[in-house]
């Protein structure tokens, strides 16, 4: 069994109210039981946790070493500005997926650059809650093959 953590940044647990034109109508919650869903279906247990501090995600990075196989990580806004929740996964070497709802790419320049895509194994951006799926499965997917080979 593989132990998964979601990790969710700022303003996050606004999803269904927030800008629901670029966000969606899907409460975290609904994301997170679904994720759930989803790990049991594919033999993972997956644990979610959402925080508005940087520092808080940083200790949950951290915390996660040697407890988690993996991570999934929406890192909100921290996506563009933070060093530090990169050093965070560098440092841990926890092998992670980032996810984004909306497509980052496409939208306002200063939300094109992220911090975390030079040191997570890939990024899934512009699906909605999909995108969280497609990270769960992605990051599932890796690890088995490594534990395979
Ligand atoms: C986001 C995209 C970020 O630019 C934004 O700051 C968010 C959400 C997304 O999931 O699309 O808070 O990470």
């Amino acid at each position: 069994m593989l132990n998964i953590l979601v990790l969710h940044g700022p303003n996050l647990n606004l999803l269904g109210l927030r800008e629901p034109t670029i966000y969606g109508q899907i409460s975290l919650a609904e994301i997170n039981t679904d994720l759930v869903q989803l790990g049991q279906s594919l033999g993972a247990a997956v644990s979610t946790l959402q925080s508005n501090h940087e520092g808080a995600l940083v200790d949950a990075i951290h915390a996660a070493r040697g407890e988690q196989d993996g991570l999934v990580i929406n890192a909100g806004a921290y996506t563009h500005t933070s060093v530090a929740i990169r050093d965070a996964i560098a440092g841990t070497q926890i092998p992670t997926v980032e996810v984004h709802l909306s497509n980052i790419h496409q939208r306002e320049s200063f939300r094109h650059h992220s911090y975390l895509a030079a040191v997570v194994l890939g990024q899934i951006c512009g699906f909605g809650p999909d995108s969280y799926q497609l990270g769960l499965r992605a990051i599932i997917n890796h690890l088995q093959a490594v534990k395979a080979v």
